[in-house]
C-alpha cells in the first residue's frame, strides 16, 4: 500500500485528495491517513492541506523496500527487494536466500554492510548512509561458464544507468569497475553455486559510491562517488531503479546468444583501456601490452610487445594503466 502511494504521490505535482487515493487504492481515509503519517515519520515531506489533500514536496534520499520498489519499472528485476538496514554482505544474505522459489531477480539492498567483500578477497568499505550496496540474485538456464559475462553485462547496465540519469559519461575498467574522471565509483562481484554443468544461482554484488563524500587515505587517489564527480547529491533509489532497468535490458540481449555477440560494441566504446597500454599482472608476472577490447566471451584482447594476440580472462588477472590506476 505505501508502496503505491509513494508511486502515486510522486507522480503528481498536484494536491491529490484523500478521497481520490482512497477509491484508487481502495481502502480507508483513516488507512491513508496513517501512511502518510508513516511517510512523514520516516522522513517524506508530505504537504497535507484540508479539503486539498497531499502533496509530496521534495523526494529525500531514503533507502527502504516500499521506497525503491515503488520506483522500480522493470518486468522482473528488482521487483522484490529485500531491505536490510545493517548486514554482513548483501552477497551473503542473497546466497543465504536465493534457494528459496521464485527470488530470480530479487534485490538485496543493505543501507551498510560490515563485512562488504571486493573482489580477490578484499575487503569492500560500506558505509551507512551514503552507498548502494546491493545484490541482484539471477538464475539462468545455462552452463556455468557462461557466468563471468554476467558481471560485464552488469557492469554495462550500471554504466549506462549513471550516465542516463546524470548525463555524465562514465567508463568501464574491464572487467567491471565503472569509472568517472579516472576514478572507481562503482565495484562488483559475482558469486555463483554451480552443479557440474548447471548453475543453481548467481549473486551480482554492486556497490555504487553515490553520495560518499571521504574516503579512506589509502582509496584518496583511486576512488570518487557520483556525488564528488557531478557536484550534488544523488536520490539512491532513483539510481538502483535505473540500474535494474538497464541491467534487465542487457540480460536480455545476453540470453538471447549466451554471450556477449550484441553487447561488444556497446561495452568497447565505454572501455578506458581501449587501444591504450596498460600492465596485466598474473600472479607474480607483469608485462606490458595494448588493449585492444573485448570479444563476445567476454575476454579482453590485448596485443603483447612481441605483436602477439592474447584473450585475458577475469579470474586472478588484474589490469593497471601505465600510469595509475585506470
Ligand atoms: C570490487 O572489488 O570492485 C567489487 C566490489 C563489490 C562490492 C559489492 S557491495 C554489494 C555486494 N556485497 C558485497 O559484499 N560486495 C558487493
Amino acid at each position: 500500500m505505501k508502496k503505491e502511494i509513494l508511486r502515486i504521490l510522486r507522480n503528481s505535482n498536484e494536491y491529490i485528495s484523500g478521497q481520490e487515493l482512497c477509491s484508487c487504492l481502495n481502502v480507508s481515509r483513516t488507512m491513508i491517513w496513517k501512511i502518510m503519517n508513516q511517510l512523514k515519520e520516516e522522513g517524506y515531506m508530505i504537504d497535507s492541506v484540508s479539503n486539498r489533500g497531499y502533496l509530496l514536496l521534495e523526494n529525500p534520499d531514503i533507502l527502504s523496500k516500499e521506497e525503491i520498489e515503488s520506483r522500480i519499472d522493470t518486468k522482473l528485476f528488482g521487483r522484490r527487494v529485500e531491505y536490510i538496514p545493517e548486514v554482513d554482505s548483501t552477497n551473503t544474505y542473497g546466497k543465504r536466500i536465493a534457494e528459496e522459489q521464485d527470488t530470480h531477480g530479487t534485490l538485496v539492498v543493505a543501507e551498510m554492510q560490515n563485512s562488504g567483500k571486493g573482489r580477490r578477497g578484499k575487503q569492500w568499505d560500506s558505509p551507512k548512509g551514503t552507498g548502494i550496496w546491493m545484490s541482484l540474485i539471477l538464475k539462468p538456464n545455462f552452463n556455468p561458464q557462461n557466468a563471468s559475462m554476467i558481471t560485464l553485462v552488469a557492469g554495462l547496465g550500471v554504466a549506462m544507468a549513471i550516465q542516463k540519469l546524470y548525463q555524465t559519461p562514465c567508463q568501464i575498467k574491464w572487467p567491471n569497475d565503472i569509472v568517472l574522471n579516472k576514478r572507481k565509483i562503482c565495484g562488483i562481484l559475482t558469486e555463483i553455486s554451480t552443479e557440474i554443468d548447471m548453475v543453481n544461482h548467481l549473486v551480482v554484488g554492486i556497490g555504487i559510491n553515490a553520495n560518499t563524500q571521504e574516503f579512506p587515505a589509502e582509496l584518496e587517489e583511486v576512488a570518487t562517488s557520483i556525488s564528488k564527480e557531478i557536484g550534488r547529491d544523488i536520490l539512491r533509489s532513483e539510481l538502483i531503479a535505473q540500474c535494474m532497468k538497464e541491467i534487465e535490458y542487457y540480460y536480455h540481449i545476453f540470453m538471447k546468444t549466451q554471450d556477449l555477440r550484441e553487447l561488444v560494441q556497446d561495452y568497447n566504446d565505454l572501455l578506458i583501456s581501449k587501444d591504450k597500454h596498460v600492465f596485466i599482472l598474473e600472479g607474480e608476472v607483469k608485462y606490458e601490452a595494448k588493449a585492444l577490447g573485448i570479444n563476445v566471451r567476454g575476454e579482453l584482447e590485448v596485443l603483447t610487445k612481441d605483436g602477439k594476440k592474447k584473450n585475458i580472462y577475469a579470474g586472478e588477472v588484474s589490469v593497471r594503466g601505465i600510469y595509475n590506476y585506470v
